[in-house]
């Protein structure tokens, strides 16, 4: 008898309609993620490797695991294969000309005489994004660390965040960064490209399920969530919207990915004041308000 090769195996592994109907009612319920029916094939090629490496017989098996209570570690596999973490050092480099000509300026004279100042890099994937953030606020104040500064980075996929943490990329990823910030905030070598201490030290990063509820206490001065709500359908990217809106200070800003949109109610609410880039409403008419004192743990 001639065993079957491998990929005969895989090729009857079969996804049928209801496989399909219930890992996106899945991943939608636990993570926001929308996954439209014209993305069956690709569910089905990014997950085909997850079932067989978990010796199931089929889809349908691999549906029970993830809707039991067992398979929480497994949710989080899948949402690894079936999201795409692609992220760069400064892209959308508009986002930085903003923050450093007319985001940060104020809010950093208002750090040097004792305010508290917080962004957060929500779905940060694998660092690059708070990092250029830190470098940018590195550059208008080297000294940050001595002012009550923090960058708040957070992702749903804890391997990005810890790859994130170890603060090392690629040495190719050297030239995405401009000097003088590179020679100033990272160091190349045998290992690759390392984030520098000063930059690392401002950023705390943390495991976090926007769908979830925030444990952070305080409002934000700057939200980065980028190329993120694409993953989301309409009503979700609308929630989302809204509860930044409550997180975020009058005056403060939220900078968002180039093929999102702001819609719904929170739009009246959320100035446009560049390329993907909205201001709160300050508090009461004209200028913007002066962050605010209370202190955060994030
Ligand atoms: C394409 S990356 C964007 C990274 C970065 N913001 C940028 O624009 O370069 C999208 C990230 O969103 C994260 N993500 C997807 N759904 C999420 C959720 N429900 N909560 C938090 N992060 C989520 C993914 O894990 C992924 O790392």
């Amino acid at each position: 008898m001639i065993a079957a090769a491998p990929q005969d195996i895989a090729a009857s592994i079969g996804m049928t309609a209801s496989d399909f109907g219930r890992i996106a009612r899945s991943v939608q319920g636990e993570f926001g993620i929308f996954l439209p029916e014209v993305k069956k094939d690709l569910v089905y090629s990014r997950l085909l490797r997850r079932v067989r490496n978990l010796r199931l017989p089929d889809f349908s098996a691999y549906c029970d695991l993830i809707e039991s209570p067992a398979g929480t570690a497994e949710r989080t596999e899948m949402l690894s294969a079936l999201t795409t973490n692609v992220t760069n050092f400064f892209r959308e480099s508009h986002h930085f000309d903003l923050l450093r000509s007319r985001i940060l300026p104020p809010l950093l004279q208002a750090a040097s005489k004792g305010a508290r100042v917080r962004l957060w890099s929500a779905g940060c994937s694998s660092g690059q994004e708070p990092y250029s953030i830190a470098f940018t606020l590195l550059s208008l104040m080297p000294k940050a660390a001595l002012h009550d500064i923090r960058i708040l980075a957070t992702d749903v996929d804890p391997r990005v965040i810890a790859r994130a943490q170890d603060g090392i990329y690629p040495i190719t990823d050297r030239d995405t960064i401009p000097e003088p910030m590179r020679s100033q905030f990272t160091e190349s070598g045998p290992d690759g490209l390392k984030i520098g201490n000063a930059a690392r030290g401002l950023v705390t990063f943390a495991t976090l399920n926007l769908m979830d509820d925030w444990p952070m206490r305080g409002s934000f001065d700057v939200i980065f969530c980028r190329n993120v709500a694409i993953y989301f359908d309409v009503a979700t990217q609308e929630r989302l919207w809204r509860r930044f809106v409550g997180a975020m200070r009058p005056g403060s800003h939220l900078l968002i990915g180039q093929s999102e949109r702001i819609t719904g109610p929170r739009e009246a609410k959320l100035e446009n004041v560049g390329t993907t880039a909205y201001r709160l409403a300050p508090a009461g008419a004209g200028g913007s308000s002066p962050p605010t004192q209370e202190r955060s743990p994030t």
